[in-house]
């Protein structure tokens, strides 16, 4: 069955009678009008059909624990759509932390990773009362024994592991293969069992994590992941009699941004897994254990669009078109950092016939500013307004405010009505943490 994940645009994404893009029942030129631009709008009603497709295609596998991979798109209101969908939380940061406790996030059902926690990191996931964290290393196994033994805790770990899976992925977003900054190598998993065992007695291990990339197209991947993994707990029961019940899968379901992507549906993925470790868990003798699954991408990619107001244009003599847009690389960063190709239509003029080869470029202070380059679009005027497909994921994660420029709003859309989920960004937040020592006043 298809997903959203394999469109390009949100499922609600029609033209309306005014001859506009609309997306959640709210026309995209008014959207716009009333909240200025850039603007990310997120569809909610796309949100919730992954969701529900994800539970969907694995609602055979009793023992399964979704985890929104909060990395993706993290706001309070995501926290509660993803508590409503009963969906818990995969956080990777203090703030990450911070943001779902604060939301009222059911924190039991939130799991923390991170190749680099710190020791504020890790007593405030304890303070928020953290369901379970993911250890990525020794120096982490250390410092997380010592914190919950002041505390008087023990707390639930899975230990990450690195699976020796390359997926076939842009290179900075891999992350099972062996040469990674993420995880034991395999040939560390014992000398972290035995610490555990024989130092650590306030670390409850539970289970294995692998995390194998992002933007992934292969099942493949999926099947061998779940194989080295049973693996590893089926050696660790010969030698040591420990049960790893638990195994966390990690995210990495790709979308569709260009014609180009074809990625699988998550009942592809679902029936992949759920095989994977039918057949392990018989080959192996061990029971069916707890899945954590932890998608980004997938949940919040499509459903989220930008839209862009068109400013001053260029063509060069016998070279480009370039048509300025008023954001860029601070509120999308992928293109520049790894070349990621989108889908873009004219919201005002989405019927127009497309017939002029175009370069997107941002409004920052350098060349590499490009959205996107040499696509092929109907004529752009100042003042139309440019949707950028499937910037739901790492879009605003990723934003920043090079050249000071601010951060633009967010709103969630559904049945025509518009809701502020994150507001536009003053200059007096912008400042609000510059310091002036008095020496220099
Ligand atoms: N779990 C772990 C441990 C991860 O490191 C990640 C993503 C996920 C889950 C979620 O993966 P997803 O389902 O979103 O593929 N900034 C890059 C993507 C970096 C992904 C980092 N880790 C981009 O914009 O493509």
């Amino acid at each position: 069955m298809k997903t959203a994940n394999q469109s390009i645009k949100p499922i609600t994404t029609k033209i309306n009678d005014n001859g506009n893009l609309e997306i959640g029942g709210c026309d995209l030129v008014e959207l716009a009008d009333k909240f200025g631009t850039p603007l990310y709008v997120f569809d909610e009603a796309t949100i919730r059909s992954m969701t529900s497709s994800y539970k969907d295609a694995f609602k055979n596998y009793p023992n399964m624990k979704m985890m929104f991979a909060a990395k993706a798109f993290m706001t309070k209101a995501i926290c509660k759509i993803m508590q409503q969908e009963g969906f818990g939380l995969d956080l990777c940061s203090g703030g990450e932390i911070y943001t779902a406790k604060t939301s009222g996030f059911d924190m039991s059902k939130t799991l923390f990773n991170g190749n680099n926690k710190s020791y504020d990191d890790l007593l405030l996931a304890l303070e928020s009362g953290i369901g379970t964290i993911s250890v990525d290393n020794f120096f982490e196994l250390a410092l997380l024994n010592s914190i919950a033994k002041s505390k008087n805790q023990t707390v639930r770990i899975l230990l990450r592991i690195t699976p020796g899976i390359e997926c076939h992925t842009h290179e900075y977003i891999q992350t099972g293969h062996l040469d990674s900054k993420f995880g034991f190598d395999l040939t560390q998993i014992d000398n972290a069992v035995e610490l555990i065992i024989d130092e650590y007695k306030n670390l409850n291990l539970v289970g294995l994590h692998a995390h194998i990339g992002s933007q992934i197209f292969e099942k493949k991947v999926y099947f061998d992941e779940v194989d080295v993994i049973f693996k590893e707990i089926k050696r660790i029961w010969d030698k040591y009699s420990i049960v790893l019940h638990e195994i966390n899968l990690g995210g990495g379901l790709g979308i569709k941004y260009t014609d180009k992507d074809m990625p699988i549906s998550v009942y592809d993925i679902a029936d992949t897994i759920i095989e994977s470790i039918k057949i392990h868990s018989e080959k192996y003798g061990l029971d069916e254990p707890t899945v954590f699954i932890e998608p980004g991408r997938s949940i919040v990619g499509t459903s989220g669009i930008t839209l862009y107001t068109a400013g001053s244009s260029k063509q060069v003599p016998n070279g480009r078109k370039y048509q300025a847009v008023d954001g860029g690389m601070s509120d999308n960063a992928r293109p520049s950092l790894y070349q990621a190709e989108y889908t873009v239509q004219i919201a005002n003029k989405p019927d127009s016939v497309a017939d002029q080869k175009i370069t997107i470029a941002g409004k920052h202070c350098e060349s590499g500013d490009i959205l996107a380059k040499d696509i092929i679009l109907p004529e752009i005027n100042e003042g139309d307004i440019i949707c950028f497909y499937t910037t739901g994921a790492y879009g605003y994660s990723m934003s920043s405010n090079y050249n000071r420029v601010l951060k633009p709003a967010a709103v969630l859309v559904n049945n025509g009505k518009s809701d502020i989920i994150i507001s536009r960004q003053s200059y007096e937040q912008l400042c609000e943490s510059d310091v002036i020592p008095d020496s220099l006043n």
